[in-house]
């Protein structure tokens, strides 16, 4: 079981993206583990986005996530990791796959929409930026063996 952190960053909270975004992970069969409302400030988008500092696109990125409240959550199950990079689609939205959210909802980098952790590591590192551990919720779910193998 692996849990990932994801964030519905700002472009999609104006565009009343949250619900859809959340759908698309209770379908897949992902469990949601903990979830916050969120106004960005210049510190924590810092921390997160600590590997791209000195890059290009840097100052616009910190800007774009503390622009409006992101929704962040904690989803969890059997390769978690990759299914929600999956579900979520390339960076690029031009070359997300058809289905994929980037794809059906975006058209540039700078405004794509969501964020999914990238590694067990950076997935855990993330968890406990956003989340305390008391916020993460541990829970059965009745439909789980239906959709776990194990
Ligand atoms: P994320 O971290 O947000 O889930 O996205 P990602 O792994 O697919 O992409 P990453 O390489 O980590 O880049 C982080 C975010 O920076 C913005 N970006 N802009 N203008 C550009 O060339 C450029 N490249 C990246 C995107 O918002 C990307 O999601
Ligand atoms: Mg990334």
């Amino acid at each position: 079981m692996e849990r990932t952190l994801v964030l519905v960053k700002p472009d999609a909270v104006q565009r009343g993206l949250i619900g859809e975004v959340i759908a698309r992970l209770e379908r897949r069969g992902l469990r949601l583990v903990a979830a916050r409302f969120v106004q960005v400030d210049r510190k924590l988008a810092e921390r997160h986005y600590a590997v791209h500092k000195g890059k290009p696109f840097y100052d616009g990125l910190i800007a774009y996530i503390t622009s409006a409240p992101v929704m962040a959550m904690v989803w969890e199950g059997p390769n978690a990791i990759a299914a929600v990079r999956q579900t979520m689609g390339s960076t690029r939205p031009t070359e997300a796959a058809p289905g994929s959210i980037r794809h059906d909802f975006g058209l540039t980098v700078g405004r794509n929409l969501t964020h999914a952790s990238d590694s067990p590591q950076t997935a855990q590192e993330e968890v406990n930026l956003w989340f305390k551990p008391d916020e993460l919720i541990t829970w059965e779910r009745d439909l789980d063996r239906w959709i776990f193998d194990a």
